[in-house]
């Protein structure tokens, strides 16, 4: 008999989570008392798995062998859902910069930067990068790069960079992040989503604003870029959001900056699949 573990995949998490969502949908149009014995039943199942799995994790924690059985065990897709969506994993410091970076890409990719994640020594950073991010003229890049890891990242105190050899090492290592981080989860439906509206959305600890203008919907960072409060709140107008706080004016579909043009919202990707909104989770 083979000892080889056969891993899942993420398009097999991807996959059950659809039919979960669809399932979820079905309910909603259950009648009242249907829908509340489903509910019901709901509650019991996840009740019953989450006390087994946090049964799973003390066993695993007082075990001689417990770290690497666990460690080996996150490396299977479904496992490593299944115990990050009760809360039972703590994203690595290597997975929280790599969902970093993959959330600037796109403005990264406009100023023409590439940066990856090299390598992670305790709570130091080394990031490999090329075109603007690497050479003379790259300090400003960097430094910025740098103060938004350390604020957003707790267990991270210093970030360094260094050149790839080759942009073509660099498209491998950003292709290889893409797919370690195809997890995406689905934060609201497009149907439920008020027209002009701010409508806060919270995913691990990300706060996000999504937005539905003509019918497109948008995502951004619950930050204004003018002093970083909340965007709950704001106005929507004829595709233009106003920041309650001071007034600042934003393109409701590309966030950006119509008070000051360059100061732009933080742009979230994300994907529609049927009625779904979803982003790429952050671990
Ligand atoms: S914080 Fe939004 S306009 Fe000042």
């Amino acid at each position: 008999m083979s000892d080889v573990v056969q891993h899942t995949t993420w398009e097999m998490v991807e996959g059950a989570m659809e039919r979960l969502d669809a399932a979820m949908a079905g309910i909603d149009a259950l009648d009242e008392s249907a829908r509340t014995k489903t509910l019901e039943l709901k509650e019991a199942l996840e009740d019953f798995y989450g006390a087994t799995l946090r049964q799973i994790v003390r066993v695993l924690k007082v075990s001689p062998h417990g770290e690497p059985m666990r460690e080996q065990l996150l490396m299977d897709p479904m496992v490593a859902t299944a115990f990050s969506l009760r809360g039972l994993v703590q994203p690595t410091l290597a997975q929280e910069v790599v969902a970093l970076l993959e959330l600037v890409r796109p403005q990264l990719s406009l100023q023409g930067a590439e940066v990856v994640l090299a390598s992670v020594d305790a709570s130091r950073v080394k990031l490999r990068c090329s075109g603007s991010a690497a050479g003379c003229g790259a300090g400003g890049l960097q430094r910025e790069l740098t103060e938004l890891i350390l604020s957003r990242i707790e267990g991270c105190d210093e970030v360094v960079f260094e050149e790839a050899d080759s942009g073509a090492e660099i498209a491998n290592h950003v292709a290889d992040q893409a797919v370690a981080l195809k997890r995406f989860v689905t934060i609201g439906l497009v149907s439920e989503l008020p027209e002009s509206r701010c409508v806060p959305v919270t995913v691990g600890t990300m706060s996000l604003i999504l937005v539905k203008v003509e019918g497109k919907v948008s995502c951004f960072r619950n930050e204004c870029a003018h002093q970083g409060r909340s965007l709950e709140g704001a106005q929507i107008e004829d595709c233009t959001l106003t920041c309650r706080w001071h007034g600042f004016r934003f393109d409701a579909h590309s966030g950006e900056g119509i008070t000051i043009p360059g100061v732009d919202l933080e742009v979230v990707p994300l994907r529609i699949r049927d009625d779904r909104i979803q982003v790429a989770s952050p671990w």
